[in-house]
């Protein structure tokens, strides 16, 4: 027999050790929006919990918000640039094809040549790229990996479609994923998935040449079945955040905190409600000031949950991220 391959596998867990957020500086209040699409502060805080959004400035990009939030969770971590392995960026708002966001950001930190890619998993884009960068520890494949969810939905959002112009908004989030003693693992096992016979619930409106053939190009917006989406989430969704719980081998008794992706507010109290955690649970409420920024929206959320100290470093917290193709993932994690 020929000589046998040294499997990756080592015995480790792998937890969250750092986290940073950045949020644009421009506030956006409902006031601001209500007129191009015949609407009122009213309706739009309570069908979906809004009350202002973080909408980017021109200098802040895709790469600088990015650059802002790993900045921080390398602090955070105790991390230097260059022990990190690999970048993982997830966004839908980067605006080239390739070169990929993440190669730009792993240059720009300082890494020593660490490995770098985008992945396109929208709102549920943070789980996902936790998942990898979980799994990339476990096996050896890197020992820290930095994974930032980020979105300037600014860009693709259509000012006067009533269904999104309101809920879109801009930001990033950064993660470092290291290696945990198998006994102190901090990233529980993903429960994960997709849907794309629902393709057309979120979905960029057209593909590029679509755009450039037509007489007046213009950003190809994202659209949205607003109604499809929030029974798909409201229903679907509880479930897949049980599979993880009971994959982590805890119960909502157990949980500290409740962080799902910012998407409405109402979503995320019937989630609470059908997941029936007890009140001890926090719930993330981060949209109310942030608006809908998708891939970024988990990390800000949990920013801000210990900027108001209901979240304490080494509480459990169960993260699930859901969003265009359908795709989701959930996760319980610990609070770094
Ligand atoms: C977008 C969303 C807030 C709309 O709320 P909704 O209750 O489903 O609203 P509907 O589209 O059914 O419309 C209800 C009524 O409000 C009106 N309406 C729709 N958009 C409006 C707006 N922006 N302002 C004022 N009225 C509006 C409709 O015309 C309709 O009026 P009618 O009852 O007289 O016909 C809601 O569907 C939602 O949040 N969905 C999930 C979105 C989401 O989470 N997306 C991201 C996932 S990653």
């Amino acid at each position: 027999m020929s000589a046998t391959i040294r499997p990756a596998r080592r015995q480790r867990g792998a937890r969250i050790s750092g986290l940073g957020a950045y949020r644009p500086s421009r506030v956006v209040p409902n006031s601001e929006i209500v007129e191009r699409i015949d609407s009122s502060d009213e309706w739009i805080r309570t069908r979906s919990g809004i009350e202002s959004r973080r909408w980017a400035a021109d200098d802040e990009t895709v790469v600088s918000m990015s650059l802002a939030a790993a900045g921080k969770a390398l602090a955070h971590a105790g991390v230097r640039p260059d022990q990190v392995g690999c970048v993982i960026v997830s966004t839908v708002t980067h605006m080239y094809q390739t070169p990929s966001a993440a190669a730009e950001i792993a240059h720009a930190l300082g890494t020593d040549h660490a490995a770098a890619f985008d992945i396109s998993a929208a709102c549920a884009g943070f789980c996902y790229g936790l998942s990898l960068g979980s799994d990339m520890v476990q096996a050896g494949t890197a020992e820290h990996v930095l994974v930032i969810g980020v979105e300037r939905l600014s860009d693709l959002t259509d000012s006067t479609d009533r269904s999104t112009a309101f809920l879109f908004a801009d930001g990033a989030g950064a993660a470092v994923v290291g290696p945990a003693e198998l006994d102190e693992a901090g990233i529980g096992p993903v429960a994960w998935g997709s849907d794309g016979e629902n393709l057309d619930h979120i979905r960029q409106r057209e593909d590029w040449r679509d755009v450039l053939a037509s007489a007046e190009p213009r950003m190809p917006h994202l659209v949205m079945q607003g109604n499809a989406v929030f029974r798909w989430a409201s229903y679907a969704m509880p479930t897949v955040a049980q599979e993880a719980l009971a994959a982590a081998g805890i119960t909502v008794d157990d949980l500290d905190a409740f962080v799902p992706h910012q998407a409405n507010m109402r979503i995320t109290d019937a989630m609470a409600r059908q997941l029936g955690l007890p009140d001890t649970v926090a719930i993330a409420r981060d949209i109310a000031e942030q608006g809908n920024s998708s891939a970024a929206s988990i990390p800000l959320a949990i920013e801000r949950l210990l900027e108001t100290g209901e979240v304490r470093s080494g509480d459990l917290a169960l993260v699930i991220g859901f969003g265009a193709g359908l795709v989701y993932a959930a996760q319980v994690i610990r609070i770094p």
